[in-house]
């Protein structure tokens, strides 16, 4: 990688470290004075094997196999990058949300290095992370109406600026990636559950089983999927023993309900975003996160976009899930904001990004 020897006013480059869930990553990214960034090195390491035998991620078994490799992760990316320790400007890590005993190797890892390296340090939000990413990947700034649909989270907001945010929806219940999981687990598909899921409906029909909508139509573009679940499993318990056949048609019927609704609440929010924006704002529409990766949902809502007159964007399917270049990203636009952290900065298992969102269920929704 080409560093200059002058370090330029704006010119930053930031170790990053994601260690919040089950990926393990490490990268260094560099931001131009332009406001462009490049990728210099990009190391994930997944944790899957390790939690496949449970069906699901165990936190002390995540939190052990991050302090197993991120010193290995973190000396790949910075070899890669071609760099040493001094050229860095910042070293930037996810402080939240996520599982505390990743959370806390991460950061802990990040403080040594910006401590022994005399560098500044960068609290990151992983949600942040997340949606700053298309800044990274294609240069596009704020605003622009945001879906973000990870494991954990399914959430329609407005990014205004780095570190505003306008919470417009969210799941009353399960995130829309834990439903792909939980599908996935149902149908004996293994884990992680989303790309099995995905891959399995390839081969299904969408129209044999009629699954519920959830939420279609309400005027708050809040999300549901526990009731689907519960729909998908008595398809499941009525038609077992299952075939090939049956489980490929209940996945991409699952599928299928769940980007039909999706797209109906992300329409919703396309009307709202427009009123609080105004007319004249550019009509940006980006999907971020790791079930962003589904090229299904991924097509129906470019159409959406089209028909509503906004421009989709949506980072390259490794850059939606979980990687520590976004995290480096996320701690470069806040560097050249002036807005470090004191390592001092404690490690956040829940983190709002709208601090001042009202809780859905106050909506007039179940619980
Ligand atoms: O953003 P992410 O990597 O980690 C979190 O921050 O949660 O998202 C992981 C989630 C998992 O639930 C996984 O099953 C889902 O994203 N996922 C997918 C696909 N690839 C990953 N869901 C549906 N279709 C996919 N192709
Ligand atoms: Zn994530």
């Amino acid at each position: 990688m080409d560093v200059p020897e002058q370090i330029s006013p704006g010119f930053s480059v930031v170790l990053g470290i994601e260690t919040s869930c089950d990926e393990t990553a490490a990268a260094v990214v560099v931001r131009l004075p332009d406001g462009s960034g490049r990728i210099a090195s990009n190391v994930v390491r997944t944790q899957w094997e390790r939690h496949r035998p449970y069906g699901g991620v165990v936190p002390e078994i995540a939190a052990r196999a991050h302090v197993e490799c991120l010193d290995i992760l973190i000396g790949e990316a910075m070899r890669e990058a071609d760099i040493d320790y001094s050229d860095l400007d910042a070293v930037a890590a996810t402080a939240g949300p996520g599982l505390i005993g990743g959370l806390i190797v991460g950061l802990v890892t990040g403080k040594a290095i910006a401590l022994a390296s005399g560098k500044s340090f960068l609290a990151v939000h992983h949600l942040e992370a997340h949606a700053l990413t298309v800044g990274l990947t294609e240069g596009l700034r704020p605003p622009y109406l945001l879906l973000l649909v990870s494991g954990g989270h399914t959430q329609l907001l407005i990014v205004r600026g780095v570190g505003d945010y306008e919470r417009l929806g969210t799941t009353i219940d399960d995130a829309l990636g834990e439903a792909f999981d939980k599908t996935a687990k149902l149908l004996g598909l293994g884990f992680p559950g989303g790309p099995a899921v995905e891959q399995a409906a390839r081969a299904g029909n969408p129209a044999r089983f009629e699954l519920p909508r959830p939420m279609l139509g309400r005027p708050e573009p809040h999300f549901s999927f526990a009731g689907l679940k519960t729909a998908v499993r008595r398809t499941a318990e009525r038609l077992a023993p299952l075939q090939p056949q049956d489980v490929a048609d209940i996945a991409a019927s699952f599928q299928e309900a769940v980007v039909q609704s999706v797209a109906d609440r992300c329409a919703r929010a396309m009307d709202l975003a427009l009123e609080r924006l105004g007319p004249g704002a550019p009509r940006h529409f980006v999907v971020a996160g790791g079930v962003a990766a589904n090229e299904r949902l991924r097509e129906s809502l470019r159409s959406l976009a089209d028909a509503h007159g906004f421009a989709f964007h949506v980072p390259p399917a490794h850059l939606c899930s979980d990687n520590a270049a976004m995290i480096a990203w996320a701690g470069a636009e806040r560097l050249a904001l002036g807005l470090i952290d004191p390592l001092a900065a404690p490690a956040r298992p829940r983190w709002p990004l709208d601090l001042d969102a009202q809780p859905a269920i106050g909506a007039g929704l179940k619980a």
